[in-house]
């Protein structure tokens, strides 16, 4: 059994959890009650640190499973706070939860085939089911926690749409937040602005992208003391660890060989370093699986830096490498360009901590063209419940390893699969019926989608019945 902690104050919960600068020279402690998006002294990214003898952690992952019959209890019926001795930083009765992280880890064997490895070794971890549509609800409902802790009445984010999609469910349905949301103009699918519309946010459409909306919204946070729920926010990150117990919790606990994971401001990929490192120490695993960050082509600072041979090299990282990059790049004007238009990021804010993750985990970083995302996603929507251009990258990214032998056949690999199919409508019908509509051919051209390898257009057939079944009756 998992013993309970009751409601306690956040002074009671300063003696397990602090916030810390990941700058491993660095070691000073900041109160689970300050709201930080960088060490106040290093200007480096901060990490949620737990003192874990004060936890009462329990002696096996099996042990969470008592939960499964609790479901009456929100804390437990959330997919993120039934782990919650995983990331201890919350008195109970502050938890703002939704019922996020009711997702499903699926054996997808014709995905299996497409990627190259055995059938039965191929998982998809399907994100997009949690309320919002999308993997960012498992950061939100624990950001949002925070800021009820520290009092925060108005909440922001820059977003390429499910940060914001996600941010404005948690303040409409839980009416703890005014929020304000920046996107960049024209940069966002049309599903996740509609969900920013009709969840009530204050929406700011910025001229320029997501890179741009990020830099502007961290000024107004700190100007105007608005809680920022961006993955800056370390408290974000603690809850986007739980997808890697999922993923644990639907391979009845085994660790698989690798987690493939899109990247765009590197959130997901840190904090399932951060889950994999602590379970570890905890000796609730192991070993830890091998992690493959992909980017899309035209979104590719990391896999570039990496190319380049930067790591996390124990905490100092070529800092001079990375400032480099990121001058010539605004000397170049370098602007980030891809369909999936989640990861349609340049300047990764979890670069850092991202490095440090693929360390942990002997980490590969790839990149995949706009092609390849689209025939991934198809793939994925033909076999199983969808996703959006984002998610598909992971499964063409696995296939990559597999063609490059990086991923042996008998490897038991999980994509992850962070959004929703309904996110991005246009990029779908497109890549199915690139005629219907002109400027969505033109996109795609643009992109160098030329012809879909695995489209299912549809039918034209005039209003009668003879032909209508003259077209059925052509199905093999
Ligand atoms: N996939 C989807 C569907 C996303 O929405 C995002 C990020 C990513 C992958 C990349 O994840 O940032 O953790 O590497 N979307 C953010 C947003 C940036 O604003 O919604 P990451």
């Amino acid at each position: 059994m998992i013993a309970q902690h009751g409601s306690r104050p956040i002074s009671s919960f300063d003696d397990i959890a602090y916030q810390t600068s990941i700058n491993p020279a660095h070691s000073t402690t900041y109160s689970v009650g300050e709201t930080l998006t960088e060490c106040p002294e290093t200007g480096d990214l901060l990490d949620i640190c737990y003192d874990w003898n004060k936890v009462p952690v329990p002696s096996s992952l099996r042990e969470f499973e008592a939960r499964w019959g609790t479901r009456r209890n929100p804390l437990d019926f959330s997919g993120v706070w039934r782990f919650r001795e995983l990331l201890p930083f919350a008195p109970e009765d502050q938890v703002v939860t939704i019922g996020e992280g009711q997702t499903i880890l699926q054996q997808a064997n014709d995905v299996a085939k497409y990627v190259g490895v055995d059938s039965g070794n191929l998982y998809l971890q399907y994100e997009g089911l949690n309320p919002s549509g999308s993997f960012k609800d498992n950061g939100m409902t624990a950001a949002t926690t925070h800021a009820r802790m520290v009092g925060a009445k108005v909440a922001a984010c820059a977003s390429t749409g499910n940060t914001s999609a996600s941010l404005a469910i948690y303040a409409s349905t839980t009416g703890l937040l005014r929020v304000v949301v920046f996107v960049g103009s024209g940069k966002i699918a049309y599903g996740k602005l509609s969900q920013a519309l009709d969840y009530g946010a204050l929406t700011l459409q910025i001229e320029g992208d997501f890179d741009d909306a990020l830099k502007q919204v961290v000024d107004v946070c700190r100007e105007a003391n608005i809680y920022l729920c961006n993955s800056v926010n370390p408290f974000r990150l603690e809850g986007q660890k739980s997808i890697m117990y999922r993923v644990l919790e639907g391979l009845n606990w085994e660790v698989p060989d690798w987690i493939v994971v899109p990247g765009g401001n590197l959130g997901n990929s840190s904090a399932f370093g951060k889950a994999f490192i602590e379970l570890k120490e905890l000796g609730l695993i192991d070993r830890i699986p091998r992690l493959a960050v992909i980017n899309a082509a035209g979104a590719n600072t990391l896999y570039q830096l990496y190319e380049q041979g930067v790591r996390w090299n124990g905490g100092s990282p070529d800092r001079d490498k990375i400032d480099t990059f990121y001058r010539e790049m605004d000397e170049q004007n370098r602007r980030a360009n891809t369909l999936a238009s989640a990861i349609e990021i340049n300047r990764p804010v979890n670069l850092l901590k991202c490095l440090r993750a693929l360390e942990a985990c002997d980490g590969v970083v790839r990149e995949v063209n706009d092609a390849e995302v689209l025939d991934g996603k198809a793939i994925v929507g033909a076999g199983g419940f969808g996703c959006e251009p984002a998610s598909g990258a992971s499964v063409a990214g696995a296939r990559l390893l597999r063609q490059q032998g990086v991923i042996a056949p008998s490897d038991r690999v999980v994509c992850i699969l962070t959004g929703h199919q309904l996110k991005d409508p246009s990029a779908t019908v497109g890549y199915h019926s690139p005629e219907s509509d002109a400027a969505l051919r033109e996109k795609l051209a643009k992109a160098g989608v030329h012809d879909s390898a695995h489209k299912n257009s549809p039918v034209a057939v005039p209003n009668d019945f003879k032909r209508i079944m003259d077209a059925i009756n052509r199905i093999d």
